[in-house]
């Protein structure tokens, strides 16, 4: 009786037409699953006699054998069935073609700035965007009334007037020199915000990046130094350069730096820079008498606009694919 399901079931396993992924499954179910017919001869055993319970266990092992030869053998014929139930996939197709996005060019920019700085021992420093009024200009030698805090058109926060949006990175000189002792060597790369009237050149908010060196003997020429490298790492070697006398309030004497590539006659100003005035390292706890110290400020946009020939500060920020994936190439 049990010999004859024995055959009844090889004959069903092995006639089984398992057509697709599902089929597949209800073979699994039905002979291998933890309530598979199979199970049913494995209880029988006790009621045969002893003499015959060696070859009948031996079928029925054979049985389950069979069930589970024809199930892998179906199951790498189908393929692996995925999580959304497509069936047969191929693996020799080509695969998908995944566009990868690319560095805004202000963060290129900014990266290689750092990047430049960083070989000559310059550590990265930041500070909030949301400021107060010590910070954005007291500390720096710009006390209420001072004319020079017309030059910038800060966003005040109408009710408490002195919470600003920085207006300027040098904010970050403070900031570090309030927490660290010299020598202290930074630059400090960030976004600041003015209230412009947005133009082909002028946005409401842009980059800088701020650097400081302070020690016991810093000189003009060591600023110069440092630019003159900087310019030539930065834009090669194919561009002059000049320095003007100007006026910021935080550095005594100023100076902007100018660029003029050597085919052109045009002068382009590029950042500020001075020695740090006595004043501000004194509103920073820093004995003017033993330090000195050089401070400049650079825009980022400016950089990026004159380094890849963009005429819109605005193209920087419409994030239009077009022009974004130009700069896939760089870091
Ligand atoms: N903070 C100035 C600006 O936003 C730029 C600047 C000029 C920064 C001279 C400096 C500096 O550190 O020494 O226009």
């Amino acid at each position: 009786m049990s010999s004859d399901k024995i055959t009844e079931l090889k004959e069903e396993i092995a006639g089984y037409k398992i057509a697709d992924s599902d089929g597949l499954e209800q073979f699994r179910i039905k002979y291998l699953g933890s309530k598979n017919v199979l199970k049913d001869l494995f209880g029988e055993i006790k009621n045969i006699p002893p003499d015959q319970k060696k070859s009948f266990g031996e079928k029925v092992n054979e049985l389950k054998q069979l069930a589970e030869v024809k199930f892998e053998e179906h199951k790498n014929s189908l393929g692996s069935i995925n999580q959304t139930g497509e069936k047969n996939i191929d693996l020799t197709l080509p695969g998908d073609y995944v566009k990868i996005g690319s560095r805004h060019p202000v963060s290129i920019v900014r990266n290689k700035v750092i990047e430049i700085f960083s070989r000559i021992g310059f550590l990265v420093a930041e500070g909030p965007e949301i400021e107060d009024d010590w910070h954005n200009f007291t500390a720096l030698n710009t006390p209420p009334e001072h004319p020079a805090r017309d030059m910038t058109d800060t966003f005040y926060v109408q009710i408490n007037p002195d919470v600003v949006l920085r207006s300027q990175t040098s904010t970050v000189q403070v900031r570090t020199m309030g927490k660290q002792k010299p020598p202290i060597r930074i630059i400090a790369p960030g976004r600041v915000y003015r209230n412009e009237t947005i133009s082909y050149k002028h946005h409401v908010y842009f980059h800088q990046v701020e650097g400081l060196y302070i020690n016991k003997e810093v000189s003009f020429a060591d600023l110069k130094q440092t630019l003159y490298y900087f310019i030539k790492e930065f834009f090669g070697n194919d561009f002059n350069i000049r320095f003007r006398p100007s006026y910021f309030p935080f550095t005594e004497p100023s100076a902007e730096l100018d660029i003029r590539h050597k085919d052109s006659n045009k002068w382009l100003e590029i950042l500020g820079c001075g020695m740090v005035h006595p004043n501000v390292l004194t509103n920073c706890g820093i004995n003017p008498d033993e330090y000195r110290g050089f401070a400049f400020g650079m825009g980022i946009e400016r950089l990026a606009m004159l380094k890849y020939g963009i005429k819109d500060i605005r193209t920087l920020y419409e994030n239009d694919v077009r022009v974004l994936q130009q700069f896939a190439s760089e870091l």
